[in-house]
């Protein structure tokens, strides 16, 4: 092992990412384009990441969407700009190959919100009951889990199983609150939900929508009741997306993580995007665990192929499992992400 990536690798271990110095004249989408040729990697980037990172990606896409290409996929280093569950599912479909995380601690609010030893306690008690839990989630608690779903795909996921058949819905309340009204199916949920979909504010929504009387009011069934109940149309990051493409109006206010704007803006450079405005200070919403990847770390994880994400052996073999039966159902029912 090299002295240098040696040091490296003890910068990670202490930082959860590589904080090395970057040469700040460094042109950094070019050397960035160089490794990915090099190495045969590939870049997935979820829409929530920065602009600049986005357009670096070989592929941009919602949860659905990044999971369909990380199955798929024939590079060798899969490099993933998106937060931990998202790696953690790329490296269950991909074992053998590498899967690299910008930072390691990229996490999820919505994830940590359902620790699996908890959760594990909690199915004990419904030991009839089918677990579907969101992607967004552990990939422990994927071992835990009969069918994930992602946002683009949970209607047509609970839908496929048989009536009679409960079901617990984990981790996220918002979402299975927005799943049960929909479908009309009756559900056990658990208690989690995302800091970002979270804090959205109905008096400061309400009023930006005076002031902005042809914007339609979009958002993500991650947000809350009140907020959804409002809302002209409720989709996944994809789902705001084409509707932004296909819908007549030219102004949006958008009640999701704000990375999503860049690509509304760049679909729809005639119409206006505003960010939905949260319960503080913030005129947006950023998602904190999503924005901890930078270009600086994009380059610097390719260049060392560090951080890397492992997983032990029984969490792939018994967690795969739950994502390939989603692939499956959304496979049948010609969802793409
Ligand atoms: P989707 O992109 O699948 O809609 O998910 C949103 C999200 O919160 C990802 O963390
Ligand atoms: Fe998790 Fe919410 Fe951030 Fe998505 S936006 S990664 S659900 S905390």
């Amino acid at each position: 092992m090299s002295a240098l990536y040696e040091n490296a690798a003890s910068h990670l271990f202490q930082n959860g990412f590589l904080d090395l110095e970057v040469d700040p004249t460094m042109d950094l989408v070019a050397a960035i384009n160089k490794l990915k040729k090099e190495k045969n990697a590939v870049i997935l980037a979820h829409y929530y990441q920065e602009s600049e990172i986005q357009d670096v990606a070989d592929y941009i896409g919602d949860s659905l969407g990044l999971s369909q290409k990380a199955a798929s996929t024939d590079a060798d280093i899969i490099v993933f700009a998106g937060v931990h569950f998202m790696a953690e599912t790329a490296k269950m479909l991909s074992p053998h190959k590498k899967v690299l995380l910008p930072d390691l601690k990229a996490g999820c609010s919505l994830a940590d919100s359902c620790p699996p030893h908890l959760f594990r306690k909690f199915k004990e008690k419904y030991p009839d009951h089918l677990v579907v839990s969101y992607i967004n989630c552990t990939a422990e608690l994927k071992t835990l889990t009969d069918i994930c779903c992602t946002s683009t795909n949970a209607v047509q996921i609970i839908e496929s199983i048989p009536k009679d058949q409960p079901i617990i819905f984990a981790p996220d309340k918002n979402l299975g609150a927005y799943l049960q009204k929909k479908t009309g199916r009756e559900m056990v949920i658990w208690n989690g939900a995302c800091m970002v979909h979270e804090i959205f504010s109905i008096e400061k929504i309400t009023k930006l929508r005076q002031r902005h009387p042809n914007a339609k009011f979009i958002a993500h069934p991650e947000c809350e009741a009140h907020i959804l109940d409002i809302a002209d149309y409720i989709g996944s990051t994809t789902g705001l997306l084409k509707y932004t493409i296909s819908d007549s109006a030219t102004e949006y206010i958008v009640a999701t993580e704000a990375g999503i704007l860049h690509q509304m803006q760049k679909s729809s450079p005639h119409k206006t995007f505003i960010p939905a405005p949260p319960n503080n200070h913030c005129a947006c919403n950023d998602c904190p665990h999503m924005k901890r990847n930078t270009m600086e770390k994009l380059w610097l994880c390719m260049e060392y192929e560090l951080p890397e994400i492992t997983l032990e052996d029984w969490v792939i073999e018994q967690g795969r499992a739950s994502i390939d039966r989603m692939l499956e159902v959304s496979a049948k029912a010609g969802l793409i992400g």
